[in-house]
Order: C-alpha cells, then structure tokens, then sequence
C-alpha cells in the first residue's frame, strides 16, 4: 500500500443514502450510506453471501433500489456504464466464453466503444497504453482463452483502463489467481490508484491482500459494519463483536472470508 496522496483525493465520486436493496423478496442490504472521493482505494470485505456483489451491481445501475438513493458523479447511475467513466470488472469477468475467439487486444479495443469522444489519444494508441499498463504486451495477439486466470482477469482490466474510465469497481478479482499473478494484480490497482488518480473500489474476501494494499476498508454484512483506515481495521475478536457471534464460533480467517 503506497501513501495516500494529500490534495489528490477530493471530488467526490460516489454518494449512497440510505440505501437498501431486496432481491427475490428477501433483504440482501439495507441502511447503506457510503461517500466516497477521488483517488480513494476503498476495499469492501465479508463473508460470503453478505451482500457484496449486490452492493456493486446497485452501484452500476444493475439491480432496483428498494430505499435510498445512489449518486454517481452527482447522477443517478444510469444501466450498464455511466458515460464511460466507469470501469466495470464483474466477478464473471475471468471467465470468459471459452468459444469466443478474441484476442487479446482485440477484448481491449472494447474498451474504447464506451469512451468519451474528446481525447488526444487515439483508440489505438489508448488500447496499446492499456495493455502496457497491465503488462500483457508480449501476449497481445494471443487468443484470450489461451491465457491464465490472472492474464484473464488484467486483459479485462485493460479494457476498462482502455475506456479511460475513473472509477474502477471490481468484484472478487483475485479469485482462481496464483499468488504472483495476485500480486502483480494488487501492485497494478495500486499504481493506478496512487500515479493515474484513479478511484478503485475493490470486493475481495481475501482479508490479507486487501490489508496490504487498500487505503479504506468496508466490513459489509448485510449494513456496513465498519467502515474506516485499514489500520483500524478490527482484529477477528472485535470483528465477531461487529458481527453479533461469538469469537468462539467465527468462521472468519485472517487470509479468507469465503465459508
Ligand atoms: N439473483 C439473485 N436473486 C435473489 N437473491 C440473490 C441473487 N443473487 C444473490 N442473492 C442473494 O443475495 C444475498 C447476497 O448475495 P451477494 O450480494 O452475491 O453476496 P456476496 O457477493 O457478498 O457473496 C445472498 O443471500 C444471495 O443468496
Ligand atoms: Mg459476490
């Protein structure tokens, strides 16, 4: 995790009120406020099943609000992209259909379909940039599926970099990655955080990674639980206290949250 750059965070990229979602007539999460501001890297933990995803598909305009309200921006999020300054990474994202035959810069060059039109780059210099920045040069012309779960998952993140997009929402992308690729991924989402100004938003159950490289971490069961610096972040005994259970019968670890 690198510094936090004073003066660099600011304008405000996202505002939630109150927010609570119901899917297939059950509470999934409910009571949500949230802000977050430019150049933030704000990592959201928790068990399985605690609401995670549905936070972010709310947040991207995928699912119906039940109460509250979510501004991106200051606008509503709209269905799918939000003018193209939002970099979307779903959970899906490394699996891509295996029939589909697309490179790899090819996958990334639909990234600039959403961008705004306004830029002194052209796609192709914008495309190629991306692919550096993920280091996926030297297999660029490479079939996607011919590529490892972390190759995958930064040929996707080059596509959202290739849309320009500012704020970057990323749901469990560590998951079926080896422990280098996982670094490289971290160290990438750091530096683009820290040098690009990005806004990154990251779901992970992985505890450990996110201690290390996030800024702000969000403990979400059902409401947000803890929400502040990861050096404040609460130890297992203070997290089972957060959480209403007995330390005892936690099935948190210190490197997973998965059940
Ligand atoms: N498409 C869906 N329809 C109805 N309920 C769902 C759907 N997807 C998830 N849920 C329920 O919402 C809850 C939270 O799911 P999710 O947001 O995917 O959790 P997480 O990402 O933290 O593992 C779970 O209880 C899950 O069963
Ligand atoms: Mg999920």
């Amino acid at each position: 995790m690198q510094p936090i750059q004073l003066g660099a965070i600011g304008q405000q990229i996202l505002k939630i009120e109150n927010l609570s979602v119901r899917r297939s007539g059950k509470t999934v999460i409910k009571d949500i406020d949230l802000k977050i501001s430019k150049g933030e890297f704000v990592a959201i933990v928790g068990p399985n099943g605690s609401g995670k995803s549905t936070l972010l598909l709310a947040i991207v305009g995928a699912l119906k609000l039940n109460s509250g309200s979510i501004q991106i921006y200051g606008l509503p999020p709209v269905s799918g992209l939000h003018r193209g300054r939002i970099g979307w990474v779903s959970q899906a994202a490394s699996y891509l259909p295996k029939h589909v035959r697309i490179s790899v810069r090819e996958l990334v060059s639909l990234g600039t379909l959403s961008a705004k039109t306004a830029f002194c780059l052209t796609d192709q210099e914008r495309v190629t940039k991306a692919i550096q920045m993920v280091d996926l040069e030297d297999v660029q012309d490479v079939d996607v599926s011919r590529l490892s779960g972390g190759q995958r998952q930064r040929a996707v993140i080059a596509r959202a970099l290739a849309s320009d997009a500012e704020f970057i929402l990323l749901d469990e992308p560590l998951v079926g990655i080896d422990r280098d690729s996982r670094n490289s991924l971290l160290k990438l989402l750091d530096n683009l955080c820290y040098e690009e100004n990005k806004t990154i938003l990251m779901v992970s159950h992985d505890l450990t990674a996110m201690r290390k490289t996030a800024h702000r971490m969000i403990f979400l069961e059902e409401t947000i639980r803890f929400d502040g610096p990861t050096d404040r972040f609460p130890d297992l005994d203070a997290l089972a206290e957060l959480r209403g259970i007995n330390p005892a019968s936690s099935c948190i670890e210190t490197d997973s949250m998965e059940d």
